[in-house]
């Protein structure tokens, strides 16, 4: 069954419960599974979502427009596919203002890697583009969909923006929010959910979420509340009543709530949210499935110490090396599939380096264990300062970028 919001061109061509993406990909909000040791087809699934690539004459125009180097996970293509993001950079060039709006779900008290991803390209964006951010913690949406009490899941929110903190937001450019208390402190927030769950119909967020008969309805109402802080208006202490264009970086198994707020959007006079997508970041184990913060072996917490991020690699960080050096010398490692290959390509901002270690490790030159050391050595110092800056944020910082106040915005 093919699902489409009716009215107006629709962003939304989803088929069934699950998206798939033609072979036996897997990716929706809730699942990425793919069969193959490369990861998920993303080709395909900017054809099936019908977004677009992020190609060179996007980043030559970014870097025009912005006068500095496109960051180098736009670079390297781990941001790969966008909604609109040309309308953004033309309002940009045209001096116009636009904010950014990412988010988390607490579903632990610990974040892991891989979650560090969007809100580092967010602070780039929010220091290049010189722009306010919302980010919106989903508390409710956890409470909902795991075995977590409504308590516990408020409680991870307030633990997990300490690390978003810690990233480095502009604390007069940035609101962060948890939803079961934001609720209650913003009429317009609410009201914006209402109007956007008046456009939309069991039969459209059954197509787009797989929910079905047995779901309890605050899943089918959720959807709702993340899209409602792609406007604007949800935030009446920062933008008063205006309509600000919105800019969402997001892995792209969040699409779907996006798609729906694009539909919606134009319903309620808003523009629709411009997006960009990036790839999963991998789990130790390999790229079949993206990096969980449930499963201790396959993924690397912020809370790590230098030794257990050194065995966890060293253990779990599937190799695309060969058996044996003999071999390996000979054949050359797969950088394709190689873990801590694909882990440096996040994290090694220098191209050349990075460039070198890939020719040195395909051509057998470098050793697996090689290879994982200089992971080791670029990822131990990024966890330790991450740990030392996150130490030092106090209750009072915490309260000062959650509580909604007017930010530096004209
Ligand atoms: N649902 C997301 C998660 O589980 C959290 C989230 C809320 C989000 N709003 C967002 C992610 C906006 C990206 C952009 O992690």
């Amino acid at each position: 069954m093919t699902t489409s919001i009716t009215n107006g061109v629709s962003d939304l061509h989803l088929e069934g419960d699950k998206m798939t993406t033609g072979t036996e990909d897997i990716v929706d909000p809730w699942n990425v599974v793919s069969s193959s040791d490369k990861g998920i087809d993303y080709d395909k699934l900017i054809t099936r979502f019908g977004s677009s690539h992020i190609d060179q004459e996007l980043k030559d125009r970014f870097e025009k427009v912005t006068g500095k180097q496109v960051h180098h996970l736009l670079r390297r293509g781990i941001f790969f596919s966008h909604r609109d993001m040309h309308s953004i950079l033309n309002q940009y060039e045209a001096g116009k203002p636009f904010y950014l709006y990412t988010g988390r779900g607490p579903s632990s008290s610990s974040m892991h890697l891989g979650h560090l991803i969007p809100f580092i390209l967010c602070k780039w964006l929010q220091d290049v583009f010189s722009v306010p951010i919302v980010i919106q913690l989903t508390d409710d949406e956890k409470c909902l969909w795991k075995d977590i009490k409504l308590e516990e899941a408020n409680k991870m929110a307030y633990e997990n923006a300490k690390d978003i903190i810690a990233i480095g937001f502009d604390i007069n450019k940035t609101f962060i929010f948890a939803d079961l208390d934001y609720i209650g402190q913003c009429p317009e927030f609410y009201r914006n959910m209402i109007r956007i769950q008046k456009c939309v119909t069991f039969n459209q967020v059954k197509g787009i979420f797989g929910f079905g008969d047995s779901d309890v309805i605050g899943k089918i109402c959720f959807p709702a509340v993340q899209a409602a802080p792609a406007l604007s208006t949800s935030f009446p202490q920062i933008f008063n009543d205006k309509k600000i264009p919105c800019l969402i970086p997001c892995a792209i198994d969040q699409d779907p709530y996006f798609r729906m707020m694009r539909d919606v959007a134009p319903r309620l006079g808003f523009q629709k949210p411009a997006l960009l997508h990036s790839v999963f970041f991998p789990a130790l184990q390999g790229a079949k499935t993206k990096m969980s913060a449930s499963d201790p072996n396959s993924t690397i917490l912020l809370t790590d110490t230098p030794k257990q991020l050194k065995s966890k690699i060293n253990k779990h960080a599937f190799s695309g090396g060969q058996a044996t050096v003999e071999e390996h010398r000979e054949r050359g490692g797969n950088c394709d599939v190689d873990i801590a290959y694909q882990y440096l390509t996040f994290f090694l901002d220098d191209d050349d380096k990075l460039e070198k270690i890939r020719k040195d490790y395909s051509s057998g030159a470098m050793l697996t264990g090689e290879l994982k050391k200089v992971l080791i050595d670029i990822v131990t110092p990024i966890l330790q300062s991450h740990q030392e800056r996150r130490a030092k944020i106090t209750d009072e910082v915490l309260k000062q970028y959650m509580t909604p106040k007017k930010l530096n915005f004209d």
